[in-house]
């Protein structure tokens, strides 16, 4: 092992060989850790260079199913071997869970390692008899932290890895305190380095920070092949599952899950809306995250303005875009929603970025401010700032969608492809008609 000393901001992870007292990148101040990097010997093989045509290319039964059906598609197909995927989420989300579950259903073809830094063994035990684990002695459990003992343990009797996780790692040699950026770091380059030397695929665990970041900094996500985070309000049961990075695949694609007593159980979005007679403020959409057509349930709930200046808040949809909608429907429609306090969810606790949900979003605010009942309406379609209702891509993909779900009336864009029996709006101002809106008083 050789150790090389330098400095990194404990708050951005810039480096620099000489100390400093403001962070040239990040601009906090007193920020300097004086870290040491342990390097491992074989930094100094020489590697010979090879040719492609001399490389072993993927195939597609290589991939290592995970026993989520849903998310081996969202990593298109499953893990590879040697890579190396960092799960983030909030605390009590439910990574341990799926990871000693995808652990479990893998123990059924081969050995795993299991490394709990933050868990006592006794406690992943007990987590498995709930999940009633099968192939329990697969499962070689690890308590942990020092990321040289991880390396000292795994060699090729295990074909997978767990690291649970990265903020519980602390390895001596590196002088910074337990969960800091440099520990962190270490601990995933060294397990990176060894799984692709093992060819291993490997699942670290991460907790992320208030801001969505993983360890502060983003420190860590390039160093891996994959980014998936694990979303959804602690006191719901509901989970999702997105790809935010990935070298093997498309990123952006999603799963959902529910907590349940047996651990995490795979569920389409038909259990994230209700169907059955929505009252006023409900609409219907059809968002694509990643590759996948998601059919979703728009709520909002306009209400008088308790204080002059009157309350947005948005749960699941951008709180940016939901002002810029409120501004184009005050202007367009002349809707009294300067003196309302307009309150936007989506059901299920999802959060969305699709741009088509616009238009459902808008249906739901005028359907909330006037009373009247949408019944079994779905909307998609992006709301320009002129008012304009504009096409969206994969119109047919989102028909189809919708069709599995007992709507009444489809509102979409103008000038889509159409087939009869939708109705094609082309501006804001002509949802006052479709939705039979005459005149709502401001107060
Ligand atoms: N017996 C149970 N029945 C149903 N759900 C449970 C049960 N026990 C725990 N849970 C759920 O599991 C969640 C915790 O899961 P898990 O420990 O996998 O989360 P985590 O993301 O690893 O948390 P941490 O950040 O604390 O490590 C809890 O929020 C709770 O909702
Ligand atoms: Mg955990």
């Amino acid at each position: 092992m050789k150790k090389a000393t330098h400095f990194v901001c404990e708050s951005c992870g810039y480096e620099s060989l000489k100390w400093f007292g403001r962070c040239p990148s990040c601009g906090a101040w007193n920020t300097a850790r004086q870290v040491t990097h342990v390097e491992s010997e074989r930094r100094r093989d020489v590697v010979e260079p090879v040719s492609l045509t001399g490389i072993i290319t993927e195939t597609k039964s290589e991939r290592i199913r995970t026993g989520f059906s849903e998310l081996d598609e969202a990593l298109s197909g499953g893990f590879l071997p040697g890579q190396v995927v960092l799960l983030g989420g909030e605390p009590g989300v439910g990574k341990s869970s799926l990871a000693l579950q995808i652990s479990c259903h893998l123990a059924s073809m081969f050995k795993v390692l299991y490394v709990t830094a933050e868990e006592s063994a006794e406690q992943v035990g007990y987590r498995a008899t709930r999940f009633d684990c099968r192939f329990k002695g697969n499962v070689v459990v690890l308590s942990e932290n020092d990321p040289q003992a991880v390396l000292n343990t795994l060699d090729n009797s295990y074909r997978f890895l767990v690291v649970d996780s990265l903020q519980a790692m602390y390895s001596e040699q590196v002088g910074a305190y337990p969960g800091s950026v440099a520990q962190v770091r270490t601990a995933a380059s060294l397990i990176t380095e060894r799984c692709k030397q093992l060819s291993i695929p490997a699942l670290l665990i991460a907790h992320i920070t208030k801001s969505g970041e993983i360890a502060g900094p983003k420190m860590v996500e390039h160093l891996v092949d994959t980014v998936i985070y694990f979303e959804g309000e602690t006191n719901t049961d509901f989970r999702v599952l997105r790809v935010v990075k990935n070298r093997f695949g498309p990123s952006g694609e999603m799963c959902i899950f529910e907590m349940t007593e047996l651990g995490l159980k795979q569920i389409d979005e038909s259990f994230l809306i209700d169907i059955e007679e929505p009252p006023a403020g409900n609409c219907f959409s059809c968002v694509i995250e990643g590759s996948k057509p998601l059919v979703v349930q728009l709520q909002a709930l306009v209400s008088k303005a308790r204080s002059v200046s009157p309350r947005r808040v948005s749960n699941g949809y951008d709180l940016t875009r939901l002002l810029m909608l409120i501004a184009i429907l005050e202007r367009q429609t002349r809707l009294p929603l300067e003196s309302r306090d307009v309150y936007v969810n989506v059901m299920g606790g999802l959060r969305i970025t699709d741009t088509a949900a616009d238009l459902a979003v808008a249906c739901a605010i005028v359907s909330s401010l006037t009373e009247i009942s949408l019944g079994r309406t779905a909307a998609f379609g992006e709301i320009s700032l002129d008012g304009r209702i504009r096409p969206v891509h994969r119109i047919k993909n989102r028909l189809d969608a919708l069709s599995k779900v007992e709507l009444e009336k489809i509102l979409l864009p103008a000038g889509s492809d159409l087939a009869n029996g939708f109705r094609a709006l082309k501006d804001v101002r002509s949802l006052l008609d479709v939705l039979g809106v005459r005149k709502v008083d401001s107060e």
